[in-house]
């Protein structure tokens, strides 16, 4: 089977997509083809660069509200890279309906809670605000609802009693660069069924 090709989409440091690139390697079935990013500053641009990946990033400001000129723009960047996949990784824009309809079926997302709870932002913090005893992650494909679509994989981690939104966070980051990888491996190689992954007692 051909290698896919997988175009990463961020806003910031980038850490999922470091994780992303440094696992598509050997018999893993896709390479990255593309990173990119909604504004030339985000620090995840020179990691790609780094590991000699191809980025592009186009500023999303100039386009105001006009997103579908904007998203246009992506989709050029996109195709002439030959995405077959896109991974968005911490990409902090709204997509428009039309943009996830185009992609939908080849486009996955990680959000920093278990969903179906916590779609958003501050999702640590309201797990605390809420005292649930467990957070964790989700990979889910993503569709025109925000951090909805299927679920492919999610990871738990019990919270502790002196956990802040800080130390939360940097325990569901680590679980995160665990369960993107092995997602895209599977989804990449055809495999969309949800697996989740073994509870994490550290
Ligand atoms: C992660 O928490 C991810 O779950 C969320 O945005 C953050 C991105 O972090 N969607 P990084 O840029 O991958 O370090």
């Amino acid at each position: 089977m051909a290698l896919k090709n997988v175009a990463i989409l961020i806003s910031g440091g980038g850490s999922n997509m470091v994780a992303l690139l440094d696992s598509m390697v050997g018999d893993h079935p896709a390479r990255p083809c593309l990173v990119m990013a909604n504004s030339e500053d985000a620090g995840g641009l020179a990691k790609a660069e780094a590991r000699g990946v191809k980025t592009a990033w186009v500023d999303h400001k100039p386009y105001g509200e006009d997103r579908a000129a904007f998203e246009a723009e992506l989709n050029t960047h996109l195709e002439a890279a030959g995405t077959d996949i896109i991974c968005l990784a911490g990409f902090m824009r709204i997509l428009t309906p039309a943009f996830m309809e185009t992609w939908q079926g080849r486009m996955l997302n990680i959000h920093p809670s278990l969903l179906p709870k916590y779609k958003g932002l501050n999702t640590h913090a309201r797990a605390l605000a809420a005292g649930d005893s467990e957070a964790g992650c989700s990979v889910h494909e993503a569709t025109a609802e925000l951090d909805g679509g299927p679920i492919l994989c999610q990871a738990r981690v019990p919270i502790a009693p002196d956990d802040d939104a800080s130390t939360l966070a940097a325990k569901v980051l680590r679980l995160e660069h665990i369960i993107y990888p092995e997602t895209l491996r599977r989804f990449a190689g055809g495999d969309n069924a949800r697996r989740d992954h073994p509870i994490d007692a550290t």
